[in-house]
């Protein structure tokens, strides 16, 4: 950063809006990559924008990474007063959508009268194609911050002619996608939920708003790195003013003291390299109880070590006995420090939903993967694990059965095409490496979007 009084006194007036997505795992990674720019630029305003609940867990008391630059602001969450919860799970979802970009303004404009200066840069969840408009009307700079992969943006980036192709036959059929660059084997049943079922919901519309409204950013900056896949990457870049990976996140940004209340890797060290088969679904997803059932039988019968992260409640939702049974080998916990597990030798590989932010992990951990893919982006990212890196494998079926565990633990563990999968890993992670190291894309990308967004 440059020091000329000029300069300072521009910063001094820059005013940056951070719109954060506030469910699932959207807001953590924005918060992480808006935190990092915010260190950098002291002297520029930062305002964060999320509901009250999503503040609350993103910024605790005692935070670590306060940063007196970064001030939060709450948005009205678009439930009635006294909303009792209909058992929709994703009510409070839609009504939050349906609520923006109304509920944004507001307190955005409140925010303004209140540090007196207006905004010039919006740097928003990807999802909110308002931020365009918003960008237009207060002449100020769009970054949106796509937190998936590259490779679920092409396809909404792609979703008319997507939607054209399929039409309303959404049977699986591989030649249709074949125009799409860079997805050898894509199938209907792999698209996110949006794109060609489901296109008029609260997500569908959203996402395809998305899609047409990018190429109008600034630039879009996506927490990954480019020589993940280099063809998407290039057909993103044509597309957009500005492509910028900037990740992984969990390498390109500041993170948390991880604690380690289990004892989790103390456990690892007590067994032998690539022997260990760590189990998690994020925090949010529990697997129907067949499939856990189907998952404990089989961890009972392969005979490898394992560690569960497990979101619900043990006693109940396992066989009876099942935990007594593997107490030698297999360790179960309510919470895991991911990364710091996947970095460890003892771990042979990953179930996992395949949400990104875990096949990310992966990758840094040069771990391979087991998925079992739910919504959104999973099932697509299972897919490029699967056939385009081949880092991993996809269950049979796309469910927890006994079968298709075992097959894949054989298959990851035990063969020569295991062992394949491992040294492909291995290869995506040290790119990943020198993509974040010094002259690397990402930390040069990193340094644009500072620039862009505190100039
Ligand atoms: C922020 O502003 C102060 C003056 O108020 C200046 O001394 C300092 O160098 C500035 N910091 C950066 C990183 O520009
Ligand atoms: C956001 O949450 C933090 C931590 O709970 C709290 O200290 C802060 O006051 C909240 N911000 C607003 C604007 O409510
Ligand atoms: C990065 O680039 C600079 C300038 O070209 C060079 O001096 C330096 O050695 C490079 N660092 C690495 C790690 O390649």
């Amino acid at each position: 950063m440059s020091n000329s009084k000029g300069e300072i006194n521009v910063q001094k007036s820059l005013h940056v809006a951070v719109l954060a997505f506030p469910f699932g795992t959207h807001a953590a990674p924005l918060v992480s990559i808006v935190r990092k720019i915010a260190e950098e630029a002291p002297n520029v305003t930062f305002s964060f924008f999320s509901t009250k609940k999503s503040n609350a867990t993103l910024f605790s008391s005692s935070d670590e990474f306060h940063l007196p630059n970064i001030k939060h602001y709450d948005v009205p969450d678009g439930l009635p007063e006294g909303y009792v919860p209909s058992g929709h799970p994703l009510e409070p979802i839609f009504r939050f959508i349906k609520a923006m970009p109304e509920n944004y303004k507001i307190v955005v404009g409140e925010a303004v009268i209140e540090t007196e200066k207006k905004i010039t840069c919006f740097v928003t969840d990807a999802f909110y194609w308002f931020g365009a408009d918003l960008a237009d009307e207060m002449n100020a700079k769009w970054v949106p911050v796509w937190t998936a992969g590259p490779h679920a943006l092409l396809t909404h980036f792609y979703t008319d002619l997507i939607r054209e192709k399929f039409g309303n036959n959404k049977v699986d059929d591989v030649e249709k996608a074949k125009f799409l660059p860079g997805f050898p084997e894509l199938e209907a049943s792999d698209l996110p939920e949006g794109v060609i079922e489901d296109i008029d919901g609260p997500f569908g519309t959203m996402l395809h708003k998305m899609g047409q409204a990018l190429p109008r950013a600034t630039a879009v900056s996506i927490n990954s790195f480019s020589t993940l896949h280099s063809i998407i990457e290039n057909e993103l870049n044509s597309k957009f003013k500005l492509l910028l990976n900037v990740g992984p996140f969990i390498l390109t940004t500041p993170q948390r003291t991880i604690s380690d209340e289990h004892d989790c890797l103390a456990w690892l060290n007590k067994h032998e390299s690539f022997s260990v088969v760590y189990i998690s679904f994020g925090s949010s997803i529990i697997p129907p109880p067949h499939e856990l059932v189907a998952l404990a039988e089989s961890l009972e019968e392969c005979g490898f070590p394992f560690l569960w992260a497990f979101r619900g409640n043990p006693e109940e939702q396992f066989p009876k006995g099942f935990i007594e049974r593997t107490r030698a080998r297999g360790k179960i916990v309510a919470w895991a420090p991911q990364m710091e597990i996947l970095k460890h030798s003892s771990v042979g590989v990953c179930l996992t939903h395949s949400g990104w932010n875990s096949v990310l992990d992966c990758i840094v951990g040069g771990v391979p993967m087991i998925s079992r893919p739910f919504f959104g982006d999973q099932k697509m990212n299972a897919r490029m694990i699967e056939s385009v890196w081949e880092i991993g494998v996809r269950v049979e079926n796309g469910v927890l059965s006994k079968e298709s565990i075992l097959k894949g633990l054989e298959l990851t563990m035990s063969s020569e095409r295991g062992r394949f999968m491992r040294k492909n890993i291995v290869k995506l992670k040290e790119s990943a490496l020198e993509a974040v190291g010094e002259n690397g894309t990402s930390a040069k990308n990193l340094n644009t979007l500072i620039q862009i967004v505190t100039r």
